[in-house]
């Protein structure tokens, strides 16, 4: 499979049409934004490690019967992935007080859910992708309401599958962002990425962030905190 010309450059990733027109290849990038772009930076090997890692994790959620967009990894930044029409929510699953949640309520961050929260974000960068309910995201024809509560079930199942897998690297599962995707047929997979950074992810023992927060807020060490992710994933180095 070889690329072919570039559909769509984003803040992390490049979007290559292929020579089969259901499928594409993304191209994983170490350029890292916040704040709606407004923070810019490197995280070098980033991209491979995100790369690989939404792989995996897409991999072992195919097996737990959770549909994704992932065909073939094709080298350590590139993936062949099923054409899809992005579904433009961004959904955000918790499961302890963090981030954006934690300022909204004005709660710490770090209080242990009883159960999961959903959220949407209307995927909008010129309007910093602002929260949104499944009422208005009916009203604006983002989805259908089938889709939504497909979206929903299939959200909270793979909090269920990633919150375990987690719990077996040392790794609590604060929270994470997700992306679905529409094939030509209409069926909804999950889309983009899972890695350090879409989700937190907090050693169990120290709470040592191990994610994109360590950019976000200046922190340091974040080549390592994604560099450790790997090792706990597949138990080798880069
Ligand atoms: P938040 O607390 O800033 O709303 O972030 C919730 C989760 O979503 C967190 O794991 C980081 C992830 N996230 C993204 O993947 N992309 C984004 O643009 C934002 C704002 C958050």
């Amino acid at each position: 499979m070889k690329k072919c010309e570039m559909l769509y450059e984003g803040k992390a990733k490049k979007v290559y049409a292929t020579e089969d027109e259901n499928l594409v290849i993304v191209d994983y990038k170490d350029d890292a934004t916040a704040f709606n772009g407004e923070k810019k930076g490197t995280i070098a090997g980033k991209g491979v490690v995100n790369n690989v890692m939404s792989n995996h994790m897409f991999q072992l959620l195919e097996k737990q019967g959770v549909p994704t967009h992932f065909v073939e990894q094709l080298s350590e930044r590139e993936t062949v992935v099923k054409k899809v029409q992005i579904v433009p929510l961004e959904v955000i699953i918790r499961n302890i007080s963090a981030g954006s949640f934690a300022k909204r309520y004005g709660v710490e961050e770090g209080i242990v859910f009883s159960q999961p929260t959903i959220e949407f974000s209307y995927k909008n960068d010129e309007l910093g992708d602002p929260l949104i309910n499944s009422y208005h995201a009916l009203a604006l024809g983002l989805a259908t309401q089938e889709e939504i509560d497909k979206i929903k079930e299939m959200s909270f199942k793979i909090n269920e599958v990633m919150k375990k897998y987690f719990d077996t690297l040392n790794v609590i599962l604060v929270d994470f962002k997700l992306e679905f995707g529409k094939t030509a047929d209409g069926t909804v997979v999950l889309a983009d990425e899972i890695s350090p950074d879409t989700c937190r992810l907090w050693d169990k023992d120290t709470k040592e962030k191990l994610d994109k927060d360590r950019f976000r807020r200046d922190m340091g060490g974040v080549e390592e905190a994604y560099q450790e992710m790997f090792r706990r994933l597949l138990g080798e180095t880069l």
